[in-house]
């Protein structure tokens, strides 16, 4: 690898946690994996066609930049565009097929003149806001908004959905129960003004995990399909109430070679602004990555791993550097790999231990690695 820094993607284990969730969901609903943000910095291209391979039947983006680079690199599956959608940018979405989220009705017009005009038959999905109070067309609003669409001839409503706010962060689960109850009158106001639409969806990582009675017809999973949880208290809950031994295993490694090695005398500081002093003779390695490649500048007392062994960062992280200290790892040497997340002998630095390191959480961690940096996919 003659690349700094590379990302390597396991085949393997994606193919495990897709496989699993598709068992988990049966064959009646569909399965749809966010591969927004670069698939959570898995590389975007190179996941949706593992995933479509696996047994994935939608993709997820949040954007129309992330909807045109997969129809370019010949993805035909299903996307559903769940950010916004500029109105400029709606022609381009509809003749990429793209399935968009609509909630407002300026969005709806324009969606309706350009199907006109294009004489094509153009699904939407409407979000409806159930609690998140992010995208989402108010309750009170929604029968007026879907009978809005029903005069455009060209659209059609394909898709209910909406997100929850509340799974992640708690193990009462007593918020996500009340936006279920709401998404649930939702369609039953819908029904009763004699309006069916056919895929209902609200299900994300958390909720597939731990309310199974909510699937509907579509569930759209991203953190899990990478094989993270979405948080301890997801886990914990998890455990308490299901007990199936589901088993998530991550999908990323995250790695660098060594610049250089050198020895510096005891009393010497260390980096930009001199935060570490030595207190003995120090053997550093030097790693030519840093917060530029979305290795967060705020950790200071966290550690890589080279040959096995956990070498304790030194000094401020850098632009496009950092300093380890490798004093007690025999032979170090210069272009010896280094993980920065991932496994080596029997240690591992998980998304979630970085993310604590950077006081954050590892949505953040995975979805920072710069999008340069190439991903490889291994088996
Ligand atoms: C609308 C929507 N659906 C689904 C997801 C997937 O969530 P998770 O990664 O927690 O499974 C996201 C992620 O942020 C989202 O914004």
């Amino acid at each position: 690898m003659s690349e700094l820094t590379w990302v390597e993607i396991s085949k393997k284990a994606l193919n495990h946690n897709i496989q699993q969730f598709r068992r988990l969901i049966g064959p009646n609903v569909l399965l749809c994996t966010c591969v927004k943000a670069n698939a959570y910095g898995h590389g975007m291209i190179e996941s949706s066609q593992l995933m479509l391979k696996a047994g994935v039947d939608w993709l997820s983006v949040n954007s129309l930049y992330e909807a045109r680079a997969l129809r370019q690199s010949g993805i035909p599956s299903p996307i559903l565009i769940v950010g916004y959608v500029s109105l400029e940018g709606i022609r381009e979405a509809l003749k990429l097929n793209c399935r968009i989220v609509v909630y407002n009705h300026e969005t709806v017009e324009r969606i309706g003149k350009v199907s006109e005009r294009l004489k094509k038959k153009t699904p939407v999905h409407i979000k409806v806001e159930t609690g998140t109070n992010r995208q989402g067309v108010l309750l009170n609003d929604l029968v007026d908004f879907a009978k809005a669409i029903q005069k455009y001839r060209y659209i059609e409503m394909e898709g209910l959905s909406t997100h929850f706010a509340n799974i992640e962060d708690t193990t009462d689960h007593s918020y996500a129960m009340l936006q279920i109850q709401r998404f649930k009158k939702s369609i039953s106001k819908l029904a009763n003004a004699n309006i069916h639409i056919p895929i209902q969806h609200c299900a994300n990582s958390a909720a597939t995990l731990l309310f199974p009675k909510i699937y509907f017809q579509m569930v759209r999973i991203g953190i899990s399909s990478y094989g993270m949880w979405p948080s301890n208290e997801t886990y914990v809950s998890y455990q308490q109430e299901r007990h199936q031994g589901y088993k998530l295993v991550p999908v990323l490694t995250w790695k660098t070679k060594i610049a250089q090695v050198k020895t510096v005398p005891v009393g010497e500081y260390i980096g930009y602004g001199c935060t570490y002093q030595t207190s003995h003779k120090t053997k550093l390695a030097i790693l030519p990555v840093g917060y530029y490649d979305g290795y967060d500048r705020g950790i200071s007392t966290g550690y890589v791993l080279i040959r096995g062994k956990r070498a304790p960062i030194r000094g401020r992280i850098c632009m496009n550097m950092i300093m380890v200290e490798v004093t007690d790892i025999p032979n170090v040497s210069i272009e010896d790999e280094v993980i920065l997340i991932g496994q080596s002998g029997n240690e591992t630095i998980s998304a979630e231990v970085f993310a604590q390191w950077a006081g954050t959480i590892n949505y953040e961690v995975t979805t920072r690695i710069n999008d340069r940096i190439p991903r490889v996919v291994v088996q």
